[in-house]
């Protein structure tokens, strides 16, 4: 297949919806990252997005709306929790993604057969304006091969998806860089499966305490369920093995251990103090930054000839969470530390 490359003006934008009513895939931008978007209410197009991405059918995918009213009138939900609303008014449009039973409409290929849905209402002017121009919800993962690092550029999109799906279009580089934040209400205590851009601060300031699922900052015990089955998967692994380094002689311990084909990714003030190649990810103190640039950077790893990149341990406050949950998986749980050894 031809895959389209289309822009972010009113024509194209007209043209993605088209494509998705009539059963396509199109890569789409979202403020996180971008997403592979399919028709959410038909289960024969939501199949194609696995057939894609090569994703395992028991991994459930978010349903995207452009405006909150979209759940009663899709039938998406069979329920709509007061927390959930409480943080719908709060943090939507934005990277929020909320897990709630699941409505009629829902066809299984969606929710993995489970009973639950998970919905979010992007706040990328561009993704809500394609969801308005399809006139349903749309189902989108993150538009990348199973197992690659999420794409935060239309670029990103083609080098994995290109061939596969019918059209990417081109809303220009992703704000936040990682996924959204996932938290599921169809419980007693409301528990974050995922941290993402709005922080576990912010959602308790807004509903009182909340749960964290043991598997956001642990790998989880052979046997042990995953709440969101995509946890149980190898993510965002790069071909380099990559070990996390924790501790303040963190240049020194790389300085020690390198040879050429060793990287460091790492924050701007360490490069000039290191012998190896460098992939900073920003100041050390601007958070937003290592979340916006991390996936870039493993892709750009990924396009050299390393074999094991040392990576700096991430502080787990705020969006710092979400930075050490998805290198934490990329390392494959492999962490030095240096207080330690
Ligand atoms: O920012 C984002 O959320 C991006 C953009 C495109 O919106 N989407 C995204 O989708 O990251 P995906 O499929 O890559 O990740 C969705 C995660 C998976 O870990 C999946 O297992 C979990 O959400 N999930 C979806 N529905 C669920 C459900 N009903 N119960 C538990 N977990 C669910
Ligand atoms: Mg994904």
């Amino acid at each position: 297949m031809n895959t389209l490359l289309l822009g972010d003006n009113e024509n194209d934008i007209n043209k993605a919806g088209e494509i998705l009513r009539n059963g396509g895939l199109v890569g789409i931008p979202t403020e996180t990252v971008y997403g592979l978007a399919a028709n959410a209410l038909d289960g024969k197009a939501v199949e194609k997005i696995f057939r894609a991405k090569g994703r395992p059918m028991d991994n459930p995918l978010i349903v995207h709306i452009a405006d909150i009213g979209d759940i009663e009138k899709f039938s998406l939900v069979s329920e709509f929790p007061e927390k959930a609303k409480l943080l719908a008014e709060k943090f939507w449009s934005g990277p929020l993604t909320m897990i709630m039973p699941k409505g009629r409409a829902i066809p299984d290929e969606v929710s993995a057969g489970l009973n639950t849905v998970a919905i979010r209402f992007p706040e990328h002017k561009t993704a809500q304006a394609v969801i308005r121009a399809a006139g349903v919800p749309l189902a989108a993962p993150s538009a990348n091969l199973s197992g690659s690092p999420s794409p935060t550029t239309a670029h990103h999109v083609i080098s994995d998806l290109n061939g596969r799906i019918d059209a990417v279009l081109d809303g220009g580089e992703c704000r936040v860089g990682l996924e959204s934040t996932v938290i599921t209400l169809a419980c007693d205590t409301p528990r974050i499966l995922r941290p993402g851009g709005i922080t576990v601060e912010q959602i308790e300031s807004v509903i009182g305490k909340i749960d964290i699922d043991d598997a956001v900052l642990h790998q989880l015990k052979s046997g042990e369920k995953a709440a969101s089955p995509g946890m149980k998967y190898k993510h965002y692994s790069p071909k380099a093995r990559v070990v996390i380094v924790k501790g303040e002689s963190y240049t020194d311990f790389v300085n020690r251990n390198c040879d050429k084909k060793v990287a460091a990714l790492c924050y701007n003030e360490d490069v000039e103090k290191l012998s190896v190649r460098a992939f900073p990810l920003g100041d050390r103190a601007d958070i937003n930054s290592h979340a916006h640039t991390l996936f870039d950077k493993l892709r750009q790893i990924d396009n050299e000839n390393i074999d094991l990149v040392y990576a700096r341990c991430p502080d787990t406050d705020g969006v710092g969470m979400a930075v050490y949950n998805r290198l934490i998986r990329a390392a494959g749980f492999e962490v030095i530390d240096l207080e330690k050894v």
